[in-house]
Formats: C-alpha cells, structure tokens, sequence
C-alpha cells in the first residue's frame, strides 16, 4: 500500500456519497447513446447540489457550469457515461441488474468522482478566479460521444480539459500522467482482393487472389518493423481472412480486416501511406485488383505539456511518490478529440484491488472491479487541479 496516500480532507467528508453513486451507476448500467436514466440522475444530483446551469447536449449529455465570483481561466472536467454489452459475471452485491449490459470500464466511477468533485467545487466556487464545466459525455465506446459534445458547444468557452480513466493496470494508490500521446489512434480496416478464379490445375490464366492475400499480409508485416521507429509503439494486425471455395478451385476473392494502432499523427500517416504504396505494388506485380477501405478511429491523445505538469504536480499532493508514469496501452480513448481542440491532460488513477495482480482484472472483462479508494483518490485530484488553477496562481494577494 502507498502509505503516502492524502484524501482531500473535504473528499474524506462525502467518501460514503461518491462510493454510493459509483454503485448505483454500475448497478444500472446503459449502453452508449441510452444513457437516459444516467442523465437524469445525474442532473438531479447536480439540481440538489445548487448546480442549476445546465445543458443537456450529445443526445444523452450535458454540461454543468460552475461559476466563480472573479474572472478567470475556465477548467472543463470531464467523466464518460456509458456502460459495454457484457453479462456481469461478478458476485458484487451492486452488480449490474441490465442484462447483458455492465460498467466493466470504470465508467460508473468517473461519473461517481465528477460528481463528488462537483458538490466540493460549487461549495467553494466564492473563492474560484475562473469557472469549472462540468462534462458528462455520453458514448465513449465506440461511437465517439466526444464529437458529438463539441458539436454541441460543449467546449465554448473553455481553456483547459481534464479527464481521468480509472486504471486497473495499475494499483491504487498510483497516478499515470505524462505529457505527450498517452493513448493511441485506433483505426480499422478492410480490404477486399479481387482476381481470377479457375481450375485449381490449370493456374495459368488465373490471378490467384489467395496468393496475393498471403504477400499482402507478409507486406503489411513490414510497416511496422521496417517503416516506423522502433522506438515508437505502433501496431498492424490482420485480425480475419475469408476466402476460397475447394481444394482445387483457385479463389478470385479474398477479404481481410485489421486494425493499426499508433501513438501520433506521423505514424498513423505512415501506416495509411505504406497500405496504399503495397496495395498499388501487389496489384501491378500480381494483375488483382485491391480494394482498401481504411476507417479512422479515434485519434491518438495527445497531453498538453503545461496540463499534463499541472496533473503531475496536484497528483504528487495526493498520491506523492505514487505519481508517476503511465501504464500505457495501445487502447484508443476519444478523449482524444477535445485534446485536438484545446489543450488539457487525460490521466491514469490507478484502481487495481492491491490483492490482485494489475492484469488479472483487465477493463472490459466480465468481473471487472475496482478499489474504491480509486474514487476518492480520482476526486482529490480533480479538486486539487481546480484549487491549484484557479485558486492558489491567480492573483496571490488578493485571495487567500
Ligand atoms: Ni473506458
């Protein structure tokens, strides 16, 4: 245990209210883009708490504004909503009651850890130089909830965007922050290859798509190993292929899909640029025709410099040695799009129970859970952030 761990005092007051809230959302846990119960509760708590001016947005979001009484920066915090289509298999006393829907991300906790943040925030904002947006996104897995929020306005106005993943590949009582790209660009894509079939003897004449198949994925193997740096992560899986009818039929189709996975723009442009090069390559040496379908994903997030020393620093209040890098992951996090608007840090509370192994309970896994010290841990820092940012640096002689 990190002995060095320091609640926020005003956090240790409501510790029993955030833990309350992440349970009841991972009891009732909503797929992206229904998060309609989710919502409403949410804006009651808010209503309860004094926090009035809100505006729902993104089909199932809002935003929540908090104002100080001076001028000043204006700090968006940010905490997705959404649960995944998994059947709970945990014997947790809160578990999901939604069949074959569960918060297996940690998602009920970041809205639990917004939320008590929220309520410490609204009770200080008298002494806030600046505001705090509160931003409950709905749908971060998969459909991009992020694009549909800033469509929507929901970063008008702001400077600086926070947001934290509770992390189970780290133990609690640890925080992952680092400036720079954090999670990657997940993309995916198809590709269809079109020859010409015959008589599995009589091969000449043909353009035997399997064959083309086989060089393409060996070709595709060496963007990573030979184009991009090695010492920048990057990902080329072939994850299906689907072709052929009988042994001595020669395949006039073959379809593969994948995915590439890449922590910055230079190399998902690379990965994109070298498909296409080996693509137009095989067709002229083979006589096929290849189709590429490549779709973006959500693109790399990327941490601001100065945001991501600001999460360090309130961080090292918290947790103290505990801060530190990240575990990182070839996962995508649409985070990412804010991250391409503004500047703002996205970070890593470490939530792994401590009598378990940081793998062995990994996100999206039917009897995923947290330690719920996570929480209070995840609220510190938010709270932190907002009194180091809008507190303490803005004009240091007359608040105090
Ligand atoms: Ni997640």
């Amino acid at each position: 245990m990190n002995n060095e761990i320091k609640i926020h005092p005003l956090v240790q007051n409501i510790k029993d209210e955030i833990i309350d809230n992440r349970r009841y959302f991972h009891k009732h846990p909503e797929l992206s883009f229904k998060e309609f119960n989710t919502l409403e509760v949410i804006e009651k708590k808010l209503i309860n708490m004094g926090i009035t001016n809100i505006t729902k947005m993104a089909k199932t979001g809002l935003i929540a504004d908090i104002k100080g009484s001076k001028n000043g920066k204006t700090i968006g915090l940010r905490a997705d909503m959404d649960a995944l289509p998994i059947q709970e298999t945990s014997d947790l006393s809160f578990k999901s009651i939604n069949d074959g829907v569960m918060h297996a991300c940690g998602h009920d906790g970041h809205m639990a850890m917004l939320l008590g943040a929220a309520k410490i925030i609204n009770e200080k904002k008298e002494k806030l130089n600046g505001n705090v947006r509160l931003i409950f996104q709905p749908a971060e897995e998969g459909p991009a909830g992020a694009t549909y929020m800033i469509k929507d306005g929901a970063l008008k106005g702001v400077d600086q965007i926070y947001g934290i993943h509770l992390w189970n590949y780290q133990k609690v009582g640890e925080i992952g922050v680092k400036p720079g790209p954090i999670m990657a660009a997940a993309d995916m894509f198809e590709i269809e290859i079109h020859g010409k079939g015959g008589h599995g003897a009589t091969p000449h004449g043909t353009v035997d798509a399997i064959v083309v198949a086989s060089n393409l994925i060996n070709s595709l193997q060496t963007i990573v190993s030979r184009n991009t740096n090695p010492i920048e992560s990057t990902v080329v899986t072939v994850g299906m292929i689907n072709g052929g009818y009988n042994f001595n039929v020669i395949a006039d189709r073959v379809k593969l899909k994948g995915t590439s996975r890449s922590y910055t723009k230079k190399n998902r442009n690379i990965i994109k640029k070298r498909m296409n090069e080996i693509i137009l390559g095989l067709e002229k040496m083979y006589g096929a025709k290849i189709i590429l379908n490549y779709k973006d994903g959500y693109p790399p997030t990327i941490n601001d410099p100065e945001c991501a020393n600001n999460v360090l620093s309130a961080s090292n209040k918290i947790v103290g040695k505990g801060a530190g890098n990240p575990y990182l992951s070839m996962g995508g996090e649409d985070f990412s799009y804010y991250l391409e608007k503004i500047p703002g840090c996205f970070f890593f509370v470490g939530s792994c129970p401590l009598d378990q192994e940081p793998l062995s309970t990994p996100h999206h896994c039917s009897h995923f859970n947290i330690d719920e010290t996570a929480l209070l841990i995840g609220s510190s820092s938010f709270i932190t952030l907002i009194e180091d940012l809008l507190i303490k640096y803005i004009n240091p002689f007359i608040t105090k």
